[in-house]
């Protein structure tokens, strides 16, 4: 992760050392570097230079106002899954125009407040769900522009709970009822055809299963183009490009772009991706600050002031995330040690690491938990009653607090006692 590197044995995002933001803000604390971000959208727009594009960030992997301002600045789109998420691009100065709006559950709200701002294009996951569309353009007298989220029905092999295109998934229209569904969709009045797409999971680490996908769905692209001639404008081939967490080794965004592009430069449509963990996931890390480090007969466990409610990914997938000293260790204290790295959380899954070797810490000093730009801080609770990280983004050697820490107090601001307890 390049933008997170040491400097005379201090750990620092970009120019900036995490020791001082942490002695400014306090920990556990996200760090993100908007220089890493910017540059991911940029290499992926290159890579895919050949051909009419759109990168659609997916937001729900990080949806700080300041992270998509940063991304809209640069040109991108977004893919949204939710009123909140529309409302955030808005508030940020993001393009509602260049905004889909895809999920399973999409409620009337929601679907109205979409059309009124004029989003790019309905990501339509289900029968059920055009026609809520339709009947809601009629209503307002507009047109929906729409694709279908098609469910080709391949394996990603990726982990489960982020694998979606495959037969058994709740997400998208199956690829052998799709054609029915787009013939269903031109004799209702206030939708228009305008794209097909799909996505097939997450923290994808091969070209494959995409290439897979992708000649999976031409046919139907064909028989759409039959079917509405000059209706379709785009094919979205979703998200899900892997990034190194620990060993492995994802396709680059050339490589990634030079395995598809084949099969997408003869379409003449324009092509929509969304990543999300891609653009952000290296682009930030958790500080922490260890807490104590407390040895039991059978092992050792470093506890920290970060823990499951800030970062959920290891608790819930099991994933691997480095973690490394903010400040180098040198001379005798460079000895390892093997340890449980946990939080204060009182569950057994409360743990950002297992059995892993890492240099000796004490209580007091930092540690960074790499690869938490994506799926982070926006997963992230107020289980046990514990306020949530301040966001910090660097540029170069410019820091900005993009969000506060949460106080203790504002918990309970918005609850109340129930009448009869007063
Ligand atoms: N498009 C759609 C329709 C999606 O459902 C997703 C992610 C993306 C794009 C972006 O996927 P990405 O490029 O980030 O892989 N919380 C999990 C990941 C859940 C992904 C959900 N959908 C994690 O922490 O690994």
């Amino acid at each position: 992760m390049e933008a997170f590197r040491y400097r005379a044995d201090e750990l620092h995002c970009e120019q900036v050392p995490l020791q001082r933001l942490v002695n400014r803000y306090g920990a556990p604390l996200y760090v993100y570097s908007q220089t890493h971000i910017v540059g991911q959208l940029q290499q992926l727009d290159a890579a895919f230079c050949r051909l009419d594009r759109l990168i659609c960030f997916a937001v729900k992997a990080n949806s700080n106002l300041s992270v998509i301002r940063a991304l809209a600045r640069s040109g991108a789109g977004f893919d949204t899954v939710s009123g909140g998420e529309l409302r955030r691009v808005v508030e940020a100065g993001g393009d509602p125009r260049l905004c889909a709006f895809a999920g399973v559950g999409k409620t009337s709200p929601e679907i109205e407040y979409a059309l009124r701002l004029g989003i790019y294009c309905f990501n339509v996951e289900s029968e059920p769900e055009l026609e809520m569309i339709a009947a809601i353009a009629r209503r307002l007298r507009r047109r929906a522009p729409i694709a279908l989220r098609v469910n080709p029905g391949i394996d990603p092999h990726t982990h489960r709970y982020v694998s979606t295109g495959k037969h058994e998934s709740k997400f998208g229209i199956p690829l052998e009822r799709a054609l029915a569904v787009y013939r269903a969709a031109r004799t209702l009045g206030g939708v228009e055809i305008r794209g097909v797409q799909m996505h097939i999971g997450s923290q994808i680490t091969s070209t494959a299963p995409f290439v897979l996908a992708i000649r999976k769905m031409l046919p139907l692209i064909a028989q759409v183009r039959a079917l509405a001639p000059g209706a379709l404008q785009f094919f979205d081939i979703g998200g899900g490009l892997g990034i190194r967490y620990r060993r492995e080794r994802p396709p680059t965004a050339a490589v990634f772009a030079r395995a598809v592009e084949p099969y997408l430069r003869g379409l003449g449509l324009r092509i929509l991706l969304e990543p999300g963990r891609f653009l952000v996931g290296n682009g930030g890390v958790l500080v922490t600050r260890v807490l104590y480090v407390k040895r039991t007969p059978a092992k050792q466990f470093v506890i920290t002031d970060a823990a499951m409610n800030d970062l959920i990914r290891p608790a819930l997938y099991d994933s691997y995330h480095e973690i490394l000293p903010v400040r180098k260790p040198r001379g005798p204290r460079r000895r390892m040690i093997t340890a449980d790295v946990v939080g204060p959380i009182c569950e057994s899954g409360d743990f950002f690491a297992q059995g892993r070797r890492l240099a000796t810490v004490a209580t007091g000093e930092l540690l960074a938990v790499m690869s938490a730009g994506a799926y982070g801080m926006v997963m992230a609770s107020n289980y046990n009653s514990r306020p949530r990280p301040a966001e910090v983004l660097i540029s170069g050697r410019h820091v900005a607090l993009v969000r506060p820490r949460e106080k203790v107090e504002e918990l309970t601001d918005c609850e109340k006692i129930a009448a009869w307890l007063r």
